[in-house]
């Protein structure tokens, strides 16, 4: 059951979350960020041990809208009319922390050190390798057991849903962190227009399958495409989104553009990148990486400090651009709006 964010979420959390501006055009581009530069990770890495490649809260004010006449809208609700997005000519953040008060990490952090298989493992190497990646045109099918099937184009997205800009944690798998100014929609509200049919139980993303643009496609260690899934009443909540921006500038291909999965209190795996196919489904869907390595990688992928990773504790993470560990917080920090959705249910076994 999917609880309101208003019943769950501090007020004053809310209230900023849901606050729209008009137009990027009026906002203020010195708020820009600096490097701090992350060279080395030493974290462990994701691959499954027989493979030799290394491998990989909150919602806060909103930067932009695709629609100014969407400005009063206090939901992702679909927005009727259009006008054309209007990039910053900077990355610019409405917030500089999360609601923890952590900082934002650069713009710069954010687009050179990423996990992006199809590319590379390098994660120094992705921003690189993934310039020439062709994003437009880009169609979203979204479709299985809906009522209501539809073949989306970006522009079709980011017309008829409301852009936000949500400051999330991003927790890998491998024990770094970032913190990130997405811009996005609510996945609910695509969700909604599609209507599923009560039997769908899963929403199951796919990446694109190009292994001309993608060379790590043709690695045999995976099963390609990337898969990911999530549960329906995880993909309704209010915390997850379809990202297709950050720092208010477009998403870039190391990052996942056009369009990919933000699931915050999950590990970075479970938020696709690059997804050209939304179904929903009666069966769990099996992952790249339950697929790839099933004892190390789980349907789930709650942030759990509690449970560790078979080869690696998950108990404390290094922000990318600081020196020192950190604790990790139980999902991820946003276990006060997501704990409800498992209640009942074992966290070590379902992992
Ligand atoms: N999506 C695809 N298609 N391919 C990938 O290799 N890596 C995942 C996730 N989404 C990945 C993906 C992992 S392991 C992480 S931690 C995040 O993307 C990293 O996102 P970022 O590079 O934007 O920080």
């Amino acid at each position: 059951m999917q609880i309101k964010s208003s019943e769950i979420t501090p007020e004053h959390i809310y209230l900023t979350r849901r606050r729209f501006m008009v137009g990027v055009g009026a906002l203020v581009t010195g708020a820009l960020v600096s490097s701090c530069g992350s060279k080395t990770e030493s974290a462990p890495a994701i691959a499954p041990v027989q493979a030799k490649t290394i491998a990989t809260p909150t919602p806060r004010p909103v930067a932009t809208i695709a629609n100014p006449t969407a400005a009063s809208a206090s939901t992702s609700e679909p927005a009727a009319a259009a006008t054309p997005y209007v990039e910053p000519a900077e990355p610019f953040a409405s917030v500089k922390a999360d609601e923890l008060g952590d900082a934002l990490n650069s713009y710069q952090e954010i687009t050179n050190y990423n996990n992006f298989y199809e590319f590379t493992t390098e994660k120094e190497g992705v921003a690189a390798m993934s310039t020439n990646f062709k994003t437009s045109p880009w169609t979203v099918e979204v479709g299985g057991l809906v009522n209501n099937p539809k073949t989306y184009d970006m522009d079709d997205l980011w017309r008829k849903f409301t852009q936000e800009e949500r400051v999330y944690r991003l927790r890998c798998v491998e024990a770094w962190s970032m913190v990130i100014p997405w811009l996005g929609f609510s996945l609910a509200a695509l969700l909604k227009e599609a209507d599923p049919m009560s039997k769908a139980k899963y929403v199951r993303f796919e990446t694109l399958y190009d292994p001309k643009q993608f060379p790590g496609q043709e690695s045999a260690w995976y099963t390609w495409p990337y898969i990911e899934g999530l549960r329906i009443d995880e993909a309704m909540h209010d915390l997850t989104i379809l990202s297709t921006g950050m720092y208010g500038k477009r998403l870039l291909p190391q990052n996942g553009a056009p369009l990919r999965l933000v699931v915050p209190w999950k590990y970075g795996f479970k938020c696709i990148k690059s997804i050209v196919r939304i179904d929903l489904v009666e069966e769990m869907p099996t992952s790249l990486w339950m697929a790839a390595a099933p004892r190390e990688y789980g349907f789930y992928a709650n942030v759990n400090p509690d449970v560790p990773h078979p080869r690696w504790s998950q108990s404390t993470e290094r922000r990318i651009g600081e020196w020192s560990r950190r604790q990790t917080l139980p999902f991820n920090g946003y276990a006060e709006q997501v704990s409800s959705l498992y209640q009942g249910m074992s966290l070590q076994a379902n992992f």
